[in-house]
């Protein structure tokens, strides 16, 4: 397994462009299984979640050409001959549970396995499950799978519990093929779930109200293909201006809409940073030591779940103490311990870390637990004095394009050494 070498204590200064949104793409990549024609898709990011996902979709019987190096993807599933979606591949990745969606809306059925727990929660698929059946899916649990058929999925109000992320996205390819009128009330207000409408508007969908709590969607008969781009990742965007505020540098990322990482943006303005905002791109400049500054993860518009292990690194240096609250996920404190191993002064009471911020961290071998834990860690081993190494970057690779040549490009120095021993 890979490991990474950090030599902290560089400034991080220039600009980076991120790549396509990990979490718009994975769902559109799932939405072409809803016409039999050819959808071209571009700024999709190379990633193994990615690579997963054409795996799945592969395995079903879709047609894939791709081409990384141009960030593009076509694809075409004339004929759906498989409706199976193994455990073997969705435990690798749970985001798989997002072809019950389309194969039940053009096909009436689909067989996929329970994408069981992952480090950071149980991550149930309830949500997902009981819209379906309001739209006429009959679901069956067995052996570990959701089997789910139906005649014809049929428009009807759906209102979620919480506003899921992907049962909202499973829910939205759903209702695009079924008879009538679709109501989704307390919907995720995600920018990716805001991609994906535009992508399926532009395969002739009738959609409403994405980016609100209230998505409208009049069911068609059938979708064409489509020609689309993919969003930038904003997850990513914040992970590099993270970077750039705890090396005391100045970071630009391009390609990102500000307005859909304004939580974050406000927070490091709070925390002291100077952020330049413009209409693809932000920037941010360092005043000097980041300032405590307390965040509550909250859906969309509020705080990102996804950012609060990178935040919680900066937190690390700052000056005064940080309270950190994770109220979407109930396991994604696992950097603590990690960071801790730099130097770092947290205590997890509960959904709550307390960060007393440390003027230097020092260098240490960590191990990453999940997808932005290790992002976490990374950002740990730039600002810590002296060498870090990070294992298990397998973790990294799910979600972060080329990170090493991103940062080595902002002045990090920092490389990727493939580990010989089996680690
Ligand atoms: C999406 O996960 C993202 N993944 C996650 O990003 C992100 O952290 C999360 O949304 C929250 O923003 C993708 O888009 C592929 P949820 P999702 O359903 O949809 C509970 C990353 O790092 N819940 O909004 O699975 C659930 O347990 C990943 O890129 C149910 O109880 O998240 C959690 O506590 C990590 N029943 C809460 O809701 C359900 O049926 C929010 O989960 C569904 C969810």
């Amino acid at each position: 397994m890979d490991k990474i070498r950090i030599q902290g204590g560089k400034i991080l200064n220039g600009n980076v462009e991120v790549s396509g949104a990990k979490n718009a793409a994975l769902p559109i990549l799932m939405a072409t299984l809803l016409t039999d024609q050819e959808c071209i898709l571009g700024r999709v990011p190379d990633l193994q979640d990615i690579r997963t996902t054409i795996k799945v979709l592969n395995h079903l019987g879709t047609e894939t050409t791709s081409d990384f190096s141009a960030h593009t993807l076509k694809l075409r599933a004339p004929e759906v001959k498989c409706f199976e979606a193994p455990y073997d591949l969705v435990r690798t990745m749970r985001a798989s549970v997002l072809v019950l969606g389309p194969l039940l809306a053009r096909y009436g059925k689909a067989k996929v396995s329970l994408p069981g727990g992952c480090a950071i929660g149980a991550r149930p698929i309830n949500y997902h499950l009981l819209g379906l059946e309001r739209l006429g899916a009959k679901i069956e649990l067995e052996g570990g799978y959701v089997i789910a058929s139906a005649q014809k999925l049929r428009g009807n109000r759906v209102a979620f519990e919480f506003p899921s992320v992907t049962a909202t996205e499973n829910l939205m390819m759903a209702a695009v093929l079924a008879e009538g009128e679709t109501l989704l009330e307390n919907c995720a207000k995600e920018p990716e779930i805001v991609d994906l409408a535009r992508m399926l508007r532009s395969m002739g969908a009738q959609i409403e109200g994405e980016g609100t709590e209230l998505i409208t969607i009049q069911g068609k008969k059938s979708l064409h293909g489509c020609n689309y781009q993919i969003v930038g990742d904003r997850i990513e965007a914040s992970t590099y201006l993270a970077a750039g505020f705890l090396t005391g540098g100045n970071v630009r990322v391009d390609g990102v809409d500000p307005e859909t990482i304004e939580a974050v943006l406000g927070k490091f303005e709070e925390a002291g940073a100077t952020i330049i905002r413009e209409a693809h791109s932000v920037g941010l400049r360092s005043n000097g030591r980041p300032k405590a500054t307390n965040i509550t993860t909250l859906p969309f518009p509020g705080f990102p779940t996804d950012m609060q292990a990178q935040f919680m690194t900066v937190m690390a240096m700052a000056e005064g103490a940080s309270l950190i609250t994770e109220t979407i996920f109930e396991n994604r404190f696992m950097h603590v311990s990690e960071l801790v191993r730099l130097g770092a002064d947290i205590t997890i009471r509960g959904h709550s870390a307390m960060v007393h911020g440390q003027k230097t961290l020092k260098g240490a071998p960590l191990m990453a637990t999940d997808l932005r834990a290790s992002a976490s860690l990374v950002l740990g081993g730039l600002c810590a004095q002296g060498e870090t190494w990070v294992s298990r970057v397998y973790h990294l690779d799910r979600g972060y394009e080329n990170m090493e040549s991103k940062l080595q490009k902002l002045g990090a120095v920092i490389e990727r050494v493939p580990s010989t021993e089996r680690s």
